[in-house]
């Protein structure tokens, strides 16, 4: 079961697309993919044919969200919490991974050809070795494409990514690379797995769950959510496109929303940096309110030096993943 799949939607599909497509789209589209065992004990199958069928529908679903121009889709394959499951399902689960990533690698022309770029997010140092360096590669051998982008978290939880991005904050303030005063929302965003993204326009869950279970957690503040009751392995074209009609019939909220955000962010900071710029004029005993070309050079120079900080970290933490990746990618040459 090839991961990139090529074929046209139906004549009917291709028109309600088109229609669709008349109004705002989203360009990032999650996916928590739940109900793989429910449809198992429906259909009498054993639960690992109800995550295979599950991989099936996923394949089908990115190539659904091609059709429509959705350049990026992020799913939640694999949980920190479901290796709390069985060990049968855990090893069978595990090796799906196996057989589907070898297989994306085989698959590396065709991942070229239509520019996919895959992301693994997640504690890679949980997983088995061989799928550690398999994910590695995928990781490696596809970052410059940029036609479209897949992100599969893996061993993961928000809550780990979030503590995984301060800790990340901390070895920079450790490494003299950023001071503590730069740690901003923006910061903390740049340092999660998911930075190279766009935060999710739309965040579906399937099988009639109501609830996040610990997935993007940051980066859906403003998305909109759609629970469906549909199991994952029977998702429809249909489920995408009253999920998309949704967000369409909210966008002006959403929108309004995520405005509200970005101004008061913008607001916090320069909050922050005039308070900063008011310790700087006491420091050198000038009085924080007099010469206002001495206050605005004092904030450029301000913002200027952050911005150098903040880029020399970024690229630190940069080569410290790709280091990461690398050698994971080696680990049985
Ligand atoms: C949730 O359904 C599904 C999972 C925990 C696994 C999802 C994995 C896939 C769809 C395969 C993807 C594979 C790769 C390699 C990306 P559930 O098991 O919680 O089912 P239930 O809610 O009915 O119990
Ligand atoms: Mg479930």
């Amino acid at each position: 079961m090839s991961w990139i799949r090529e074929g046209d939607l139906s004549i009917l599909e291709r028109f309600c697309a088109s229609v669709i497509k008349a109004g705002p789209m989203p360009k990032h589209i999650a996916f928590i993919m739940d109900g793989n065992r429910r449809y198992a004990k429906k259909n009498k199958v054993k639960k690992l044919e109800g995550h295979s069928q599950g991989f099936a529908k996923l394949a089908q679903t990115l190539q659904w969200c091609l059709s429509l121009g959705i350049q990026e889709v992020t799913v939640y394959a694999f949980s920190i919490e479901n290796f709390k499951r069985s060990q049968d399902e855990v090893d069978g689960l595990m090796e799906l991974a196996r057989q589907k990533f070898t297989h994306l690698l085989e698959e590396k022309d065709n991942l070229k050809k239509h520019g996919v770029c895959v992301r693994i997010l997640g504690d890679l140092t949980l997983l088995p070795q061989d799928i550690q360096e398999l994910v590695a590669r995928v990781e490696l051998t596809t970052r410059h494409y940029n036609t479209c982008f897949l992100n599969i978290c893996i061993a993961y939880t928000s809550r780990q990514e979030i503590s995984n991005a301060v800790k990340e904050l901390a070895w920079g303030v450790e490494e003299g690379l950023l001071q503590p005063s730069d740690v901003s929302e923006p910061l903390i965003d740049k340092c999660l797995y998911s930075s190279k993204s766009p935060h999710p326009d739309i965040l579906i869950r399937t099988s009639g769950e109501v609830r996040l279970s610990d997935f993007l957690l940051w980066q859906t503040s403003h998305a909109c959510l759609v629970f469906q009751s549909v199991l994952w392995p029977e998702y429809s074209f249909w489920n995408l496109w009253d999920a998309i009609l949704q967000y369409q019939m909210n966008y002006k909220a959403l929108q309004k929303a995520r405005d509200v955000y970005m101004e008061e962010r913008e607001w916090q900071q320069l909050e922050a940096d005039k308070a900063y710029v008011t310790e700087k004029l006491k420091q050198k005993g000038l009085a924080p309110h007099g010469d206002p070309h001495k206050r605005r050079t004092l904030l450029q120079e301000c913002r200027a030096k952050r911005e150098e900080r903040i880029q020399g970290f970024l690229q630190a933490l940069d080569c410290k993943r790709m280091n990461f990746l690398e050698k994971l990618s080696t680990v049985s040459a």
